[in-house]
C-alpha cells in the first residue's frame, strides 16, 4: 500500500514510531558503536549494539540524522538484529531492508547506511574485545 508522498506505509510507521531510539554507553566493553555517513546526502546514522558473552546482540539503539527512509531503515535494523549473533547481523543486506520497506531505487543509499552502521558497530565491538582480551598478541 502506497501512502502519501509515495512513501510506503511501513516506512511511515517506522518514521513516525521509530523503534529503539537512544544511546548505549559507548565506553562499555559490551557495546559496539557504528557511526556512518552517506556521502551522497550528508545524512548520519549511529547504531549501537550490546552483546552478551555468547556473542548475541541483546540490545540495540540508534540515532539518525537524515531522511525518513534512513530513519525507517535504522529502526527496522534495530528490530531485525536483536537476538542475532554477530555473524548473522553482519550478513544483513541493505537490499533486504529496501525490500521490506519498499524503498524506491533512489532511496537505496538510505538502507545502505543501515547496513554500513551495523557492520561498523560489529567491527567496533570486536576490536574492543580483542583489545580487552589481548588476543592480538596471544597467538605467538
Ligand atoms: Fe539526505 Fe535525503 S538527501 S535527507
Ligand atoms: Fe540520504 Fe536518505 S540517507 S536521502
Amino acid at each position: 500500500v502506497v501512502a502519501k508522498r509515495g512513501y510506503h506505509e511501513k516506512v511511515i510507521d517506522h518514521y513516525e514510531n521509530p523503534r529503539n531510539v537512544g544511546t548505549l554507553n559507548k565506553n562499555s566493553p559490551d557495546v559496539g558503536t557504528g557511526l556512518v555517513g552517506a556521502p551522497a546526502c550528508g545524512d548520519v546514522m549511529k547504531l549501537q549494539i550490546q552483546v552478551d558473552d555468547a556473542g548475541i546482540i541483546t540490545d540495540v539503539k540508534f540515532k539518525t540524522f537524515g531522511c525518513g527512509s534512513a530513519i525507517a531503515s535504522s529502526s527496522y535494523m534495530t528490530e531485525r538484529v536483536r537476538g542475532l549473533s554477530l555473524d548473522e547481523a553482519g550478513g544483513i543486506k541493505n537490499t533486504e531492508i529496501a525490500k521490506e520497506l519498499c524503498l524506491p531505487p533512489v532511496k537505496l543509499h538510505c538502507s545502505m547506511l543501515a547496513e554500513d552502521a551495523i557492520r561498523s558497530a560489529i567491527k567496533d565491538y570486536r576490536s574492543k574485545r580483542t583489545k580487552a582480551t589481548g588476543t592480538t598478541t596471544a597467538n605467538v
